[in-house]
């Protein structure tokens, strides 16, 4: 009886220890890797979100299809560059540029690129042959964002479909140097921060900086941003016979001072639907990546007005689409 207890608690103890052990195994290798995937999924997801939809990286680096609503990219095109950005769109261009192609294509894209390379393209203007980039690719923003934030766009877009396409090189009709702005560049974006999501003005100017909506919307004065009238509208943008000029999004009468939080997510949440987009605009056309803007959360949208009703008030009314 005693040796039948002694290998029934012998055979217990063997199989409960078996089980444990495998348990363990399971719940450590498997949710260790697990772990690792799920991390790397959310910084793609992460990259995912801020080149598409906040700073708008794809939309430049892509083909916009301008016979639909706000020139939404061209399926299949994402980051092969080959847009044309130039003098005939705004006049403060001072030549042509191109969108660059920013897929991993090693030939014609980033594929031989370093990641400090990609990340000194992106945060100080500089390519990767040394070339300064003109500074309508945002990078004197871009500057300013927080590492982790850089670091998840560069994962993201190793993650784009590899696209053949050798962009021409850009023509411009003045030296570089005398290029708009002359950015202030801080020489490393280690100590940049993103602020926290509860300091609400703060994390919406975080936001708009990233999302390059001060450029459209600062009139340009002999090729230079009137910053006395920051995000007071006047550039006339020029697609094919629209001309459109950018709203005054100051918190003055003449801007968005009587525009409620709804009215404004409004704006852009309503590009969510296909249908509010794929149609031809005829001549009421507009440059405002809204259909990239539409994938924003509703809080970063809510930040971002929250930050346009703290800056100056400026007195210019516009007309969207002059004769
Ligand atoms: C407003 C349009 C616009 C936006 C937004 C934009 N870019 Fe650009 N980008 C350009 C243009 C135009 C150039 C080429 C500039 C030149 O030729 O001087 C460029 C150049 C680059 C280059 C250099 C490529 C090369 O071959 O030299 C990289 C890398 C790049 N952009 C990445 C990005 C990333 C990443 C983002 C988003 C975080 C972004 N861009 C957002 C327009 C834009
Ligand atoms: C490429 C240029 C461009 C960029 C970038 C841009 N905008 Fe605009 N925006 C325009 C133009 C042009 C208009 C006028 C046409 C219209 O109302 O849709 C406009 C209109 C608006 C309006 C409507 C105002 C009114 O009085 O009707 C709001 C609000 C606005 N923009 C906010 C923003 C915000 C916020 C950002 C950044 C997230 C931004 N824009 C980025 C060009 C731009």
């Amino acid at each position: 009886m005693k040796k039948i207890l002694v290998v029934a608690a012998m055979f217990l103890i063997t199989a409960a220890a078996t089980y444990l052990a495998s348990c363990n195994n399971n719940s450590s290798t498997i949710s260790a890797e697990d772990k690792a995937k799920d991390s790397i999924a959310k910084v793609i997801e992460r990259g995912s979100y801020l080149a598409n939809n906040v700073a708008a990286c794809i939309h430049c680096h892509s083909k916009r299809d301008f016979t639909k609503y706000a020139g939404p990219n061209t399926p299949g095109s994402e980051g092969g560059g080959g847009d044309v950005f130039d003098h005939n769109i705004l006049d403060a261009i001072p030549g042509t540029l191109y969108g660059k192609n920013i897929t991993p294509d090693p030939e014609t894209g980033l594929g031989s690129w370093t990641d400090e390379q990609i990340m000194r393209a992106i945060t100080q203007g500089i390519s990767k042959n040394g070339d300064t980039l003109f500074p309508l690719m945002p990078y004197a923003n871009f500057n300013r964002m927080a590492k982790d934030d850089l670091l998840s766009i560069i994962a993201y877009l190793k993650t784009l479909k590899p696209i053949k396409n050798k962009v021409p090189d850009r023509q411009l009709m003045i030296p570089i140097s005398m290029a708009y702005p002359a950015p202030f560049l801080q020489p490393s974006v280690d100590g940049n921060t993103r602020p926290a999501e509860t300091d609400l003005v703060k994390y919406g100017e975080y936001i708009t900086t990233m999302a390059d909506c001060g450029t459209c919307h600062t009139a340009f004065v002999k090729g230079q941003p009137d910053m006395s009238k920051a995000f007071g509208g006047g550039n006339t943008f020029h697609i094919g016979d629209t001309r459109v000029t950018s709203a005054n999004i100051t918190p003055d009468s003449t801007g968005i001072g009587a525009w409620t939080e709804d009215m404004f997510l409004k704006k852009f949440t309503m590009y969510r639907e296909e249908k509010a987009h794929n149609y031809n605009p005829g001549n009421k056309n507009n440059v405002m990546p809204l259909v990239s803007y539409a994938g924003m959360t509703d809080s970063d949208l809510k930040a971002i007005y929250a930050y346009l009703r703290t800056i100056k008030p400026v007195s210019n009314k516009v007309e969207k689409y002059p004769q």
